[in-house]
């Protein structure tokens, strides 16, 4: 089969591990007779400097345009400027906005051979498989107002928390359904004790356990589901939450998985928003950043992204086997001891993407 991916490669260490995400997926294509038109465009902190803007009317179309989306990270210290009228950041958020993608699947399993390489003890890591879905595309990252003004003599910044139930009722939907092939389990986490939006997630997702009675719905607050992340991480299975309750947590189960540079993601739009009817919009991207500080040296992970590769294979393009094979030569990699220097190792981005393509072909 023919497929169209746009490549946004983005600042930092993310042209790096896409190179590798592409190597991966021509041998994926050699080996299972697929074409992949690549097609690359600029974003981020790379896009203001060459056009003004982090994500150009033109970009987003293309990427719009295209079977799925691959992006590295963006972002970097020199387009920190808190008062810069661009952001490498904005340009990403208009991305995840422009494409819909307003569910954002991040799996954090435990390799076992990666146990060490966490700094918690080997006997709380034994069965860790969680998928965090995220809200994408609305809450605290998108409500209006979002400003800063002068009252009475003082600065004043404003961010609002807001969510329509269809916001919220379309992920949770999903996260049934993701639960219902996997363990059957769905926590939704929220601070409904405090904020009104999160009483409207809980009695939504309530409402959508009750349709749903073959899977067990618990209701955690944010800080408690901070807290079980580490004291009893095996105890979860999906877990669906507000984008950034999703954003900070899921940096905090990644301590789980040895290493934030191991893990992957698959932004997915609603059902049927492709001209073909039946897929979802994709924006797959690893949930490191830009690393700047080793970006450039070629040894940075680029697991997240060949991981977050296979996710692009198995949801946007329905080629389960190929997603498979990825993914067992990636746990192989793993287990026969090769390691990048975020797990301790000495392997550049390359090496490791090297011993992954091998085990590919030999599957
Ligand atoms: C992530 C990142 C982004 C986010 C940043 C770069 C805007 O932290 O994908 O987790 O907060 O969503
Ligand atoms: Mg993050």
């Amino acid at each position: 089969m023919n497929f169209k991916i746009t490549l946004l490669p983005g600042d930092g260490i993310g042209p790096e591990v896409i190179a590798e995400a592409v190597r991966a997926l021509e041998t994926i294509a050699r080996k299972y007779d697929h074409t992949f038109d690549f097609q690359e465009r600029l974003m981020g902190g790379c896009s203001i400097d060459k056009y003004g803007s982090s994500l150009t009317d033109e970009t987003l179309a293309d990427c719009q345009s295209s079977d799925a989306v691959l992006l590295g990270a963006v972002g970097g210290p020199k387009w920190d400027d808190p008062n810069a009228k661009d952001r490498p950041e904005r340009g990403l958020l208009a991305l995840r906005k422009g494409l819909g993608v307003f569910a954002n699947l991040r799996p954090v399993k435990v390799h076992p051979a990666l146990v060490d390489a966490s700094p918690l003890k080997p006997e709380r890591l034994g069965g860790v498989d969680i998928l965090v879905v995220r809200e994408l595309t609305g809450g605290l990252y998108f409500g209006q107002p979002k400003m800063r003004e002068m009252k009475d003599g003082c600065e004043r910044a404003v961010d609002t928390l807001e969510y329509f139930d269809y916001e919220i009722r379309r992920v949770m939907e999903l996260a049934f359904d993701l639960a219902r092939g996997r363990r059957k389990k769905v926590t939704s986490v929220d601070k409904a004790n405090v904020l009104e939006s999160s009483r409207l997630w809980r009695q939504t997702a309530s409402s959508i356990g009750t349709e749903n009675p073959d899977i067990e719905l618990e209701h955690t607050l944010v800080d408690t589901a901070s807290m079980k992340l580490i004291t009893a991480p095996a105890s979860f299975d999906v877990v669906v939450t507000e984008n950034m309750f999703g954003d900070i947590l899921t940096d905090e189960a990644s301590v789980l998985a040895g290493s934030m540079g191991m893990l992957p993601s698959a932004g997915l739009g609603e059902a049927g928003s492709r001209s073909d009817g039946e897929a979802r919009m994709g924006l797959y991207e690893p949930i490191h950043g830009s690393a700047p500080d080793i970006a450039g040296r070629g040894v940075a992970n680029p697991i997240g992204t060949i991981l977050s590769a296979a996710m692009m294979l198995r949801h946007s393009f329905k080629l389960e086997s190929e997603a498979c094979s990825i993914e067992s030569a990636v746990e192989q990699t793993v287990t026969g001891g090769a390691r990048t220097a975020d797990l301790g190792g000495k392997l550049t981005t390359r090496q490791m993407t090297d011993e992954i393509i091998k085990r590919i072909e030999e599957s």
